[in-house]
């Protein structure tokens, strides 16, 4: 089989489960008697408001008082409630909807913590008390619930205990399902609906965490593409096609050729088709993602250090993002035409890897003067950007990478930068990823560098001297044949080294909700 793995190593030894199962969440009327509670705290100017909490969760303020509860946001207190139920009062600060989205991800934490996770490599079980099999948790939604606030906490909750586990120990108990009970006299339907489309943000950033989580023993080329494929199937209407490497020789995808040519497992171009919801009728626009694919990035014939090499496992994740948001753009039925490209290959050292100073000739035929084989990313994202332009004709492409570490230098490991030839179309993934939660910053497109892609010997040049993620997306605009485009860096932000709101440590899912609300977004 092409694309099978060396004997050397083994995948099946280590296939993980993908995907991950979630924490669901929903929308109830009713308070249960004898479920485990957990119940917000406002801090409003250093007053936090305990009676309210107190009374939710059927103690006296004293008892809160005396677990020194103070409201602040993400601070989480286990309260001993009746007949040995289980209770937590939950930080919600000054109650704005991020503070929300913090809230439910330290609370998901703490509810797995106290349900039985073992809490990581070299945690002591004895800490963690008696492993408790608890199936639901209720929340008590404040009155005067907002949606905004109801997603915040729904992404919290979804995603903040999240864990990639490739174990073949039984997985520990962990809730299944957390409860939003909404006071009397709310809109329920609207708050349920606003869940349903969390959740399905939540799945798109799960899916996204997995595959950059999944090792590259196991993550190929191909392996990631007849995953994608595979997941790609169980939703109706999303059509998947995965081309292998004699198909990209015979098309001319030399980026992707060139690039994985050293790698013993071959590229692939995944494409995921949705069509759009509705009539079809000529007015409805047709957006193409594409995502960085790169499955391990060793750097190639210009080695990256051994230091932290192995986070380069997640050097997909813009593809995993674009793959995650696919399946949710077509499970929320958006009516609107989509499709995804996502380049893959690896980038290792070997005799038949490309090197410093080749020329190579992309999918339209442009030609790049090769200076470090380590900026893989651009070239395989040169050949879809132009398959996407030539063949497809889009409205507007965005496209998203793991691209440059210079883009972690500049907005550090919270934000994603965003490159757009138009400004209405930058502000809009910007405003997308405010709603769906994820930070972005407006990049330029500095026209004073834009020469310098201009090669000598070939058309452009691959990595010309200047500030890092500027000219990779010069570079990269020279492929989208002045279509409406949108680049978007998350060198930074696909990973995380510690957990905070909804992230844990590893890769975060950056960019696939925010894709997955900008696409919604162009309904008008
Ligand atoms: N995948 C890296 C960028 C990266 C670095 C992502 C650190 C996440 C964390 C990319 O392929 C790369 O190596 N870029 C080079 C480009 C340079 C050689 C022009 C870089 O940024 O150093
Ligand atoms: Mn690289
Ligand atoms: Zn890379």
């Amino acid at each position: 089989m092409p694309g099978s793995a060396p004997a050397a190593s083994n995948p099946e030894a280590v296939l993980p489960v993908i995907p991950t199962a979630l924490v669901e969440v929903d929308v109830v009327e009713r308070w249960g008697e004898g479920i485990p509670a957990a119940v917000p705290v406002a801090d409003i100017d250093g007053e936090p408001d305990l009676e309210t909490a107190a009374e939710n969760l059927g103690v006296d303020t004293a008892t809160l008082r005396a677990l020194d509860v103070s409201g602040k946001a993400g601070e989480v207190r286990a309260v001993p409630l009746s007949e040995g139920r289980l209770g937590w009062a939950v930080g919600i600060g000054d109650g704005e909807p991020f503070r929300w989205r913090t809230a439910g991800g330290e609370l998901a934490r703490a509810i797995r913590a106290r349900i039985g996770d073992s809490g990581g490599e070299g945690a002591d079980p004895r800490d963690l008390g008696e492993a408790l099999d608890v199936e639901y948790v209720q929340f008590r939604l404040p009155s005067g619930v907002t949606p905004e606030l109801v997603s915040a906490l729904t992404l919290g909750v979804a995603l903040g205990e999240y864990h990639f586990r490739v174990s073949a120990r039984p997985t520990p108990p962990r809730v299944r399902k957390v409860l939003l009970v909404a006071q009397p006299g709310e809109d329920v339907t609207r708050l349920r609906e606003t869940a349903r489309r969390a959740r399905e943000w939540a799945s798109a950033t799960s899916v996204a965490r997995d595959l950059a989580n999944a090792p590259s023993n196991v993550k190929s080329p191909a392996w990631l593409a007849e995953t994608a494929a595979a997941m790609s199937g169980s939703v109706t209407g999303l059509n998947a096609t995965v081309r292998d490497e004699k198909w990209l020789a015979g098309q001319g995808f030399g980026g992707v050729l060139a690039v994985g040519g050293g790698s013993s497992r071959p590229p692939r171009l995944l494409e995921l088709t949705w069509q759009g919801s509705g009539n079809g009728d000529s007015g409805t626009r047709h957006v193409v993602l594409v995502g960085k694919g790169i499955t391990f990035d060793t750097g190639g014939i210009s080695l990256k250090p051994a230091e932290g090499m192995e986070m380069m496992r997640t050097d997909m994740a813009g593809g995993g993002a674009v793959i995650g948001a696919m399946l949710a753009i077509a499970r929320l039925e958006l009516p609107v035409r989509v499709t995804a490209l996502v380049p893959m290959a690896e980038n290792h050292v070997s005799g038949s890897a490309y090197r410093p100073g080749d020329v190579v000739r992309h999918y339209d035929g442009t030609t790049t003067e090769v200076a470090n084989t380590d900026a893989e990313g651009r070239m395989v994202m040169a050949d879809a950007l132009g398959y996407a332009v030539r063949n497809h004709e889009p409205d507007l492409i965005v496209d998203v990478a793991t691209l440059t570490g210079a883009m972690k230098v500049a907005l550090g490991l919270r934000t994603g930068g965003v490159f757009s030839s138009d400004e209405k179309l930058g502000e809009r993934v910007r405003d997308a990823g405010r709603r769906a939660g994820e930070n972005w910053w407006p990049m330029p497109l500095s026209e004073d560098h834009a020469t310098d892609v201009r090669g000598t010997t070939a058309d452009v040049k691959q990595a010309a001297q200047g500030p890092g993620a500027l000219m990779a997306a010069l570079f990269l605009r020279e492929f989208t044949g002045e279509l409406p485009w949108a680049h978007l860096d998350i060198a930074g932000p696909a990973r995380a080294d510690k957990p905070y709101d909804e992230v844990v440590a590893g890769a975060t899912g950056f960019a696939a909700r925010t894709l997955v609300e900008f696409v919604a977004g162009l309904q008008e």
